[in-house]
């Protein structure tokens, strides 16, 4: 399955000389920093969705529109291999002439989610995306601060904004990656420093969310426990104005997990983020939050759903087409939560 899910590097690299090289803002894309300032200071976040569908983009594309809203879009190095710089480049750059055609002006940045590598984060700017997550989280401070620089440098002299992380989020961010069981809450002093000495543009931390299905352990109440804001507080007391970014924030609502399960499929235990905890994060030093399972869990159970109900299908627009709203709706939610309609 890795194959499937993580062709060998080697796959792009050995078609180097024949691939076209993208500058984003020919494809109509901005870096993340002004989206930043802004959201900073009007106090909401720009919602980073990932997608691996093309009825997930549409739909995100949708609400965006509809609801005038900044917009991240989320590829993890995975994905970027499976589609290849061409595609990748041109379906932003679809997205972005979309929104055009309609006569708005919404800012669009293609970011690459959890870059694990230098080289990788190279690969993405080379295809065009506008921001870079470089993740050295699992590598020693110190470790972690130089490979930040160095793709700072090389990602600052395009014009490329860089996110880093630092802390340990628990749990997967896709079939195929490594992940962890243990969450370890970011130390706000060393976060400061990490900001001071990195240049990094803005910083993914550990606060209480997570990767995948399983987010948060009750209190012994039955209560969810809250968010770490204080850690928040911390930073932004020392460096205000610097975004913090928030990954494994999706909510995994629990009509989706029942569907998957009515119908065929087989999911145990979940826990996601509350939507009143997003959007207390969302107003306080928090400018992107990182929207992945939610998308997902949306898509499959109603594709389930779907074809368990027309058995004699056999053609994929069965579904396609009516995921595509049901995927608006959700992202037009995510948009009302994050406080970003209206802040194109
Ligand atoms: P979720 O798994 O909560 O959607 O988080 C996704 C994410 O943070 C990707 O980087």
């Amino acid at each position: 399955s890795d194959e499937i899910f993580c062709p060998s590097e080697t796959y792009m690299i050995k078609n180097k000389e024949e691939m076209t090289m993208y500058n984003y803002q020919e494809l109509g894309l901005v870096n993340t920093q002004e989206m930043f300032a802004k959201a900073y200071s009007e106090g909401y976040a720009v919602p980073a969705l990932n997608f691996v569908t093309i009825e997930q983009l549409n739909g995100m594309i949708d609400a965006v529109i509809e609801k005038k809203s900044p917009v991240i879009l989320l590829v993890s190095p995975n994905l970027h291999r499976q589609l290849g710089h061409e595609m990748t480049a041109r379906l932003a750059q679809v997205a972005t002439d979309r929104i055009k055609e309609v006569g708005l002006h919404i800012p669009v940045a293609l970011h690459l989610d959890h870059g694990m590598t230098y080289e990788q984060c190279v690969m993405a700017v080379e295809g065009g995306f506008s921001s870079v997550m470089i993740d050295g989280s699992k590598l020693p401070f110190e470790e972690n601060i130089a490979l930040t620089k160095k793709v700072v440098e090389y990602a600052h002299a395009h014009d490329v904004t860089v996110e880093a992380e630092l802390g340990i989020l628990k749990g997967k961010e896709e079939e195929g990656t490594e992940g962890t069981d243990e969450s370890m809450y970011t130390d706000p002093e060393m976060a400061v420093e990490f900001i001071r000495r990195s240049g990094c543009d803005s910083l993914a931390i550990s606060i209480g969310t997570c990767h995948g299905l399983v987010k948060m352990v009750p209190n012994e109440d039955g209560t969810l426990p809250e968010l770490r804001y204080d850690i928040l507080k911390y930073i932004s007391d020392r460096e205000p104005g610097f975004p913090i970014v928030l990954h494994g924030c999706s909510n995994i609502s629990q009509k989706y997990v029942d569907m998957i399960n009515e119908h065929g499929g087989h999911i145990e235990k979940t826990a996601g983020i509350p939507d009143e905890q997003v959007r207390k994060a969302s107003g306080l030093a928090v400018c992107k939050i990182n929207i992945a399972t939610d998308g997902w869990i949306c898509g499959l159970a109603n594709t389930r759903r779907i074809l368990d109900e027309e058995q004699g299908a056999i053609d994929s627009r069965v579904f396609t087409l009516k995921i595509r709203p049901l995927m608006k709706e959700l992202y037009l939610h995510k948009i009302d939560i994050m406080g970003s309609a209206e802040r194109a």
